[in-house]
């Protein structure tokens, strides 16, 4: 891959050094800890709307104002789109004068991960597009890659898409899913309608966008 990463200021060059180990501690422990009462109240939410729809999973995680998510339920109407961002704000910028037929949830997205997985439930597609960065070294476990709930990711199977601006995220996204067995493919993002609004905002800035993509089985 020859992307620049100028477009996210980092004090990282190169692959983190601690990349490797962060990863294989966490796919050998779960993610611990307790689940804060926003995220037990968009966990009922969404367990109440799991038993009354049979249709499989699509997951639209750090959806921001889920832009994307109506998107989503649009290419996939056999299933469940559901869109997670811990942002109330960023929420509620979503058109609410439009019928949904797809849940929105205030709540972080590993917790949510990490309940799906202990309910038993796996994902068709999840798309997780343009995470923050955390361009900090420091801040690697803050990073999907980097954050213990990466191996509830795992768990929950599917056809994962992920995107940033940030030639090195994905870059590091693509070595911690090698590391846990699942081959994928790093290309550009094709130029097309925006799918969110950072990737509207992002093109409009000319930076060049990527994609990981592959299928945990
Ligand atoms: C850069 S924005 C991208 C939003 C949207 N996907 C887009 O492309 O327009 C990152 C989003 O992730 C959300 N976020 C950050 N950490 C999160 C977490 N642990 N769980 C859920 N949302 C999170 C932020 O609130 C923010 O909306």
């Amino acid at each position: 891959m020859q992307a620049s990463s100028r477009q996210v200021s980092s004090n990282q060059q190169g692959l983190h050094p601690r990349l490797a180990h962060t990863v294989r501690r966490h796919l050998q422990q779960p993610f611990r800890g307790p689940l804060a009462a926003h995220n037990e109240a968009a966990w009922q939410l969404l367990a109440g709307r799991l038993a009354d729809d049979p249709r499989p999973l699509v997951l639209d995680s750090f959806c921001g104002t889920g832009m994307s998510t109506a998107a989503l339920a649009s290419a996939h109407p056999q299933h469940l789109v559901v869109g997670i961002d811990r942002s109330a704000h960023r929420l509620g910028l979503h058109p609410t004068h439009i019928e949904q037929p797809y849940l929105l949830l205030q709540a972080e997205c590993e917790p949510l991960w990490r309940e799906l997985v202990r309910a038993g439930r796996k994902v068709d597609f999840h798309y997780l597009l343009y995470p923050n960065p955390w361009p900090k070294a420091r801040h690697l476990q803050r990073r999907i890659h980097g954050h213990p709930g990466f191996r509830d990711l795992l768990d929950l199977g599917g056809a994962v898409e992920l995107r940033s601006n940030w030639a090195l995220y994905i870059e590091e996204f693509g070595l911690a899913m090698h590391l846990a067995g699942i081959r994928g493919a790093v290309q550009a993002v094709p130029m097309g309608t925006p799918l969110t609004r950072f990737e509207a905002k992002y093109r409009a800035s000319g930076h060049t966008l990527w994609r990981y993509r592959g299928c945990i089985r």
